[in-house]
């Protein structure tokens, strides 16, 4: 295993760079495919199944991502960050910290509180929390908690708190931190991230 503390980088490698840029892109067709579910079907029709069924594959997709990424950062060296004052350096640090924890509370939530078995890109199914025999003899059996009960506060946790407000914020101040950094003190952060040169 390669240690970080011995090896210095300039820029994210290729996988490292793959994953990101997946990740982005996958991110954004989680919510396009939601919204547009919200906005532009009409329930019970089969536009509507497939854009929810589009969603809960594309979330599933960040969590394996995620877990991709974790491991990657685990054993690899991260590129070192670019001069600044400490506190750009602790922003940078929450930030990253904290789309890192978006990647990891979105699936979950979504995961246990969705109540139908996702049809993965209509490829393969994968059984809904609900139906698992973790569910049924832990959770109902042995804590007598229903799934009703259960799956509320994950619910308003994914839809409400992060879905439709904390999500965003981030993402948005995350791009809006690679652009300053590209074009306004013009050193190497997205450099990092992209062609490398
Ligand atoms: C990074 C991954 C994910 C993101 C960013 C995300 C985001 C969202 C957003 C923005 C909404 C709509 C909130 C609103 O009502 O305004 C939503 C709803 C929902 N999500 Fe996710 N989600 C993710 C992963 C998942 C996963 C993995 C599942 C289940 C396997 C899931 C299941 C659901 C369900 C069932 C709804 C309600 C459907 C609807 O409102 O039409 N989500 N999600
Ligand atoms: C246009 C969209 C995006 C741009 C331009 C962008 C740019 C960047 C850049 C330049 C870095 C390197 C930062 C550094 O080394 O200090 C980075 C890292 C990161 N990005 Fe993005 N990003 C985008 C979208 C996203 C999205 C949608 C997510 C997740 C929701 C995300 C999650 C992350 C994370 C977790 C890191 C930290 C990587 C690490 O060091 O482990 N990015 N991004």
């Amino acid at each position: 295993m390669r240690s970080k503390h011995t090896i210095t980088v300039n820029n994210y490698n290729t996988i490292a760079k793959w994953i990101h840029w997946l990740t982005a892109l996958v991110f954004l067709g989680a919510y396009a495919s939601v919204y547009y579910r919200h906005w532009f079907t009409v329930d019970d029709t089969p536009v509507n199944w497939t854009a929810l069924q589009l969603h809960l594959s594309f979330g599933l997709t960040i969590g394996v991502l995620v877990i991709l990424r974790t491991l990657w950062r685990m054993t690899h060296a991260t590129p070192a960050p670019e001069p600044g004052t400490k506190l750009e350096h602790l922003a940078a640090h929450i930030g990253h910290f904290a789309l890192y924890a978006i990647l990891i509370i979105m699936p979950v939530t979504g995961y246990l509180g969705a109540k139908v078995d996702t049809e993965f890109f209509f490829l393969f199914d994968i059984p809904r929390f609900e139906s698992t025999w973790f569910f049924q003899t832990v959770i109902y059996e042995g804590m007598g908690i229903t799934y009703e009960e259960f799956e509320a506060p994950l619910d308003f946790v994914h839809k409400q708190i992060f879905g439709k407000w904390l999500a965003w914020i981030l993402v948005v101040g995350h791009i809006s931190a690679a652009l300053y950094h590209h074009y306004i003190k013009k050193d190497r952060t997205l450099i990092k991230m992209t062609t490398g040169k």
